[in-house]
């Protein structure tokens, strides 16, 4: 058994049922003043005020109990939208996007995302492993205990399984929680640049089958938008996906609004991610769904956009969770402390209500609430140490990290 004690607080996170916060709710993080946490065996067995809780610390080991004075403890971050698995990079198209190139044109002049596809393909297995457990290990000192990442550099039925089968591997080796999802509609490879119905035929007929029965996913995602996939092209992979027994997320109204969102919504997607071009539409089938609206603040800083609007969709009841989407191209961060920071500076959330988006929102966007994103008696003890005296200065201190220890399944991780 082990414990934190004296907390200046402990956030829990906590929800009454659940599903994902939204409004009101939002703003709640569950504060315990001088709070303490107990441990034992990968799940917390005890939350509350160190008061509360002296009888049971009275039993601990003294060398098991870490003073929390000046620090606080808060779950740890589950980042639910990110490309992690890629090789190499592309900070050469970066200094082109500052020179005003927009990224969409880079990816239809046969770079972007087609970059990274000839890279992944020409790097080894043991090359992608090791940059992508280099990206791992970044997550977890940041303070990411949970991550969901996406196929889509491979855009072959052989890459796409690669990818897969290596993040497999990796998620087994590799401390940090790894949800997979499958998006082979990440771009159009140009071999079916005349014929792209064709392409979705194969990740319909070919991928998603193989993808399923290997259970190498259990999300399905596409990139729906102009120039990309369509909405025609999203429900046929969609459909598919349900078929196969995947469940969905979408890349939705990042650039330009197709009508994805609506799409998503009405075939019961867990989230659909980006919504920087949201329509009215969009907004009105989203607040009358459970799908979640998983804002990338990093995208629009990096891509030099405008923000989701976030407060709108809080008013009007929309659940929000936030990610960092770690990606070689329109986003390259793995520091979700960094997006706590966007969301509250450049999309108006309150420090509570991204610290909620971040931790407990993502984890139901992922459907693993009832083992993480919380902090609360008989989930597992994913669990971050921070060197600061209110969660508020999460958002306030920014550009550093605030992390002190990352504990993961009731272990520190150095
Ligand atoms: O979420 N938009 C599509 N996918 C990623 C970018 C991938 C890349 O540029 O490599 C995104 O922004
Ligand atoms: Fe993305």
């Amino acid at each position: 058994m082990k414990a934190i004690i004296n907390l200046d607080q402990l956030v829990t996170c906590i929800h009454t049922t659940s599903k994902a916060k939204r409004g009101p709710e939002m703003n709640d993080v569950g504060v315990i003043s001088n709070g303490a946490i107990i441990i034992d065996d990968g799940f917390i067995r005890g939350v509350g005020s160190t008061y509360s809780l002296q009888k049971t610390i009275d039993k601990i080991p003294k060398e098991n109990i870490i003073d929390g004075r000046g620090k606080i403890v808060i779950p740890g971050f589950v980042d639910s939208h990110t490309h992690a698995i890629f090789a190499g990079t592309r900070e050469k198209e970066f200094a082109m996007r500052l020179q005003g190139k927009p990224y969409m044109e880079i990816l239809l002049a046969g770079g972007g995302i087609l970059n990274s596809r000839k890279t992944l393909m020409e790097s080894s297995d043991k090359e992608i492993i090791e940059q992508t457990r280099a990206r791992f290990d970044r997550m977890i000192a940041f303070g990411t205990t949970s991550v969901e990442v996406k196929s889509g550099y491979g855009l072959s039925t052989e890459q796409e399984i690669r990818s897969l089968e290596l993040l497999k591997v990796l998620s087994e080796s590799h401390v940090i929680d790894v949800q997979k999802t499958f998006l082979g509609a990440h771009a159009v490879p140009p071999e079916y640049k005349d014929s792209k119905s064709d392409y979705v035929s194969l990740v319909c007929n070919e991928m998603i089958p193989i993808i399923a029965s290997k259970k190498l996913a259990k999300y399905c995602d596409v990139f729906c938008e102009k120039g990309v996939f369509n909405v025609n092209d999203t429900e046929r992979i969609f459909e598919t996906a349900i078929a196969n027994g995947l469940e969905l997320r979408l890349h939705s109204d990042e650039i330009e609004s197709l009508g994805g969102t609506e799409l998503a919504c009405a075939l019961g997607a867990r989230s659909v991610d980006h919504l920087i071009a949201i329509t009215n539409n969009g907004l009105k089938a989203l607040e009358k769904c459970e799908t979640i609206a998983n804002l990338l603040p990093g995208t629009s800083y990096s891509l030099m956009k405008s923000y989701a609007p976030a407060r709108e969709m809080i008013n009007r009841g929309i659940a929000l969770s936030l990610s960092t989407d770690c990606n070689p191209g329109s986003c390259y961060t793995e520091s979700m402390p960094m997006i706590i920071s966007l969301a509250c500076l450049n999309m108006k959330l309150t420090p509570a209500e991204a610290l909620n988006a971040a931790t407990f929102n993502g984890a139901c966007s992922l459907g693993i609430q009832d083992r993480v994103g919380s902090l609360e008696m008989g989930k597992e003890a994913d669990l971050l140490l921070l060197d600061m005296q209110s969660y508020e200065a999460i958002p306030y201190h920014f550009g550093i990290n605030p992390v002190l220890k990352t504990m993961k399944y009731g272990k520190w991780i150095d």
